[in-house]
């Protein structure tokens, strides 16, 4: 099958003052594959993908999504053409249930377009339970958001991306504060999310990383160090120097 491009960027950058926090990024993404993008602290990961998502404007560079260039999009126009975004940072609504945290997440998206879907619509009810039954929430779709939790709440802003059904979801650092087994539970949830969506998925956790990337993008200073298979990118020596500490 011939690789397709989802997303691309050309000479991706963004200064904040004097600081190059992304600089000159060419990188793309290919459909169907789980593609890491890992670098030191402060290298620009949450940056470059608050550019993709288009939560941050660029400095200059271009971002290209399905052959169309959406540099000048919107965030939710994004969302609608089918990238969706978890935060780094837990972003539920504490005092809704988990499944009104999902339905407002699905119904933001939709109220924008001209097929607006009311509260109660049978095809917005079945998009959240399919997402909740996907993450493994769905017995908890009453229980109320803060009553979570921590591992489960970072679960309910997966679903919350799932039920926009989109063609990309972009994790920022998922596993951050998980357990083992949690995480163990949530790489079995990305395989099997992964095969009906692309996924760009920002991870410290090499262990992760290892274990679901198809490709591997590794950001240093802003700027792109390297990007290849797994074994590649373990072999590499600018990366072990940047990154990896040479182990
Ligand atoms: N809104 C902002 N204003 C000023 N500087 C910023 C802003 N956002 C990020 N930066 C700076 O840009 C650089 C890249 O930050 P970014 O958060 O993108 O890194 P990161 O790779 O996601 O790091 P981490 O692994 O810690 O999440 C850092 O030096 C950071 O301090
Ligand atoms: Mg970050």
């Amino acid at each position: 099958m011939a690789a397709i491009t989802l997303l691309s960027t050309k000479a991706l950058s963004r200064n904040f003052g004097g600081l190059k926090a992304v600089e000159a990024v060419d990188f793309e993404v290919t459909q169907g594959e789980i593609h890491a993008l890992i670098g030191p602290n402060g290298a620009g990961k949450t940056t470059f993908v608050s550019l993709l998502s288009g939560r941050t404007a660029p400095s200059s560079g271009t971002v290209t999504f399905l052959g169309e260039d959406i540099t000048s999009d919107a965030a939710y126009e994004r969302v609608r053409k089918g990238i969706a975004y978890t935060f780094q940072i837990t972003s539920i609504y504490p005092k809704l249930s988990v499944f009104e945290n999902v339905a407002l997440a699905a119904q933001n998206t939709l109220q924008r377009t001209s097929a607006w879907l009311s509260w109660k619509n049978q095809a917005l009810e079945s998009a959240v339970v399919s997402a909740l039954e996907k993450v493994g929430l769905a017995d908890r779709a009453d229980v109320k958001a803060v009553a979570l939790a921590y591992g489960h709440q970072r679960l309910l802003e997966i679903a919350m991306g799932l039920a926009l059904a989109p063609k990309l979801l972009i994790l920022d650092e998922p596993t951050q504060g998980l357990s083992d087994s949690e995480i163990d539970g949530f790489c079995d949830l990305v395989k099997a999310v992964s095969k009906d969506t692309t996924i760009l998925l920002i991870e410290h956790n090499m262990r992760v990383v290892m274990r679901l990337a198809d490709r591997i993008t590794v950001l240093n200073g802003g700027q792109v160090l390297a990007t290849g298979a797994p074994d590649d990118i373990r072999a590499n020596e600018d990366v072990q120097t940047a990154y990896l500490g040479g182990s």
